[in-house]
């Protein structure tokens, strides 16, 4: 993995301070006063660990995650200055053309999450562990988490209150995130995809579960539709990073499914989605565009075209064994 722009071991081997100062502070920290990631050229910039995220919590700087599932849209979150990215089986609803992400395999997420981390050079790379994929035991998950680090992730994220799992994959030298709230994988039970915490009874719940997670050793937690006040009430609790997609803003970073922010999904649009462009359309309408100028002969013209020399172009137009007019020329034409 190409994550050689300046290591964290440099800000480690930095001149020694002449003050004896805590230890903390010889963790790897963000430079103070750059320019927030994106305005800084992409060569400039460190990769994003756990540590830059711990520090951002502790200096109350918001982390922004968006998900990605292929090269492009990698390649553009990280020159954005993403922090980090989500391989998110949600792609099995925006890329694949699921209903649900029930049916997203291993290899599906291994497959994309290979393209990203080919594209990406700085963020931080989360993958989404499918459904049944971690569910049925501990070594289960531990074999397959670690499939997701071999594929260049630096965490794994698993749905719901996971308490031995976590512990298990963690326990294994593995970062996970947990992700808890509205659920995906257990929608069923939850009776659908619905708003949760709408209750003090039902945000204690995720709370305590959160607490349970954070406990067994999970280092980041996604809160998903949720109230902002229920959300705040729950991330105040917790030292690790707490996330939220559709959980207000009092938390400590935001994620947004990258196709919903441009306008390339097309089944609903959940109220907490914000449209900042309508890349489909656009897509769209050059398609239109395209095929308009194909049936009209407009497209391709000389600007397309390659070219041949003047030689082979007379020894070309005089051969009349190009035309295919009769069976015979056919047979004796050899390319
Ligand atoms: O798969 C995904 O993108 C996710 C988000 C919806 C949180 O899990």
């Amino acid at each position: 993995m190409s994550t050689d722009n300046k290591s964290k071991d440099e800000d480690l081997h930095s001149p020694t301070p002449a003050k004896a100062v805590p230890l903390g502070q010889y963790l790897p920290t963000e430079k103070p006063n750059l320019p927030p990631r994106g305005d800084q050229p992409i060569e400039e910039r460190t990769k994003v660990t756990i540590l830059t995220l711990k520090n951002h919590k502790k200096k109350g700087i918001k982390t922004v995650l968006c998900t990605a599932y292929d090269y492009p849209q990698a390649l553009l979150a990280d020159r954005a200055g993403v922090d980090a990215i989500l391989v998110g089986d949600s792609l099995g609803m925006t890329t694949l053309g699921y209903k649900t992400t029930i049916p997203v395999t291993m290899d599906d997420m291994l497959s994309h999450c290979k393209a990203v981390w080919r594209a990406n050079q700085t963020a931080f790379l989360i993958g989404d562990m499918p459904f049944m994929s971690y569910q049925e035991s501990n070594e289960l998950a531990v074999r397959n988490a670690g499939k997701f680090i071999t594929a260049g992730m630096d965490c794994v994220k698993i749905e719901g209150a996971m308490v031995d799992r976590v512990k298990a994959i963690s326990s294994s030298g593995i970062i996970t995130m947990s992700h808890l709230g509205l659920t995906p994988h257990t929608r069923a039970k939850l009776g659908g995809y619905r708003v949760q915490g709408k209750t003090k009874e039902s945000a204690d719940i995720i709370l305590d579960q959160a607490l349970r997670l954070q406990d067994a050793g999970c280092s980041f937690l996604l809160l998903e539709a949720m109230p902002r006040e229920s959300a705040q009430y729950i991330a105040e609790k917790l030292d690790i990073p707490i996330y939220g997609i559709g959980a207000g803003d009092q938390v400590d970073g935001q994620l947004v499914i990258q196709h919903d922010l441009i306008g390339m999904f097309f089944e609903f649009k959940s109220k907490f989605v914000k449209r900042y462009c309508e890349a489909g359309a656009l897509i769209e309408d050059s398609l239109k565009e395209y095929a308009a100028e194909v049936r009209a002969g407009q497209f391709p013209t000389a600007e397309q075209f390659y070219e041949i020399n003047e030689d082979e172009l007379d020894k070309l137009v005089s051969d009349d064994r190009w035309k295919y007019d009769t069976p015979d020329n056919v047979k004796t034409h050899t390319f």
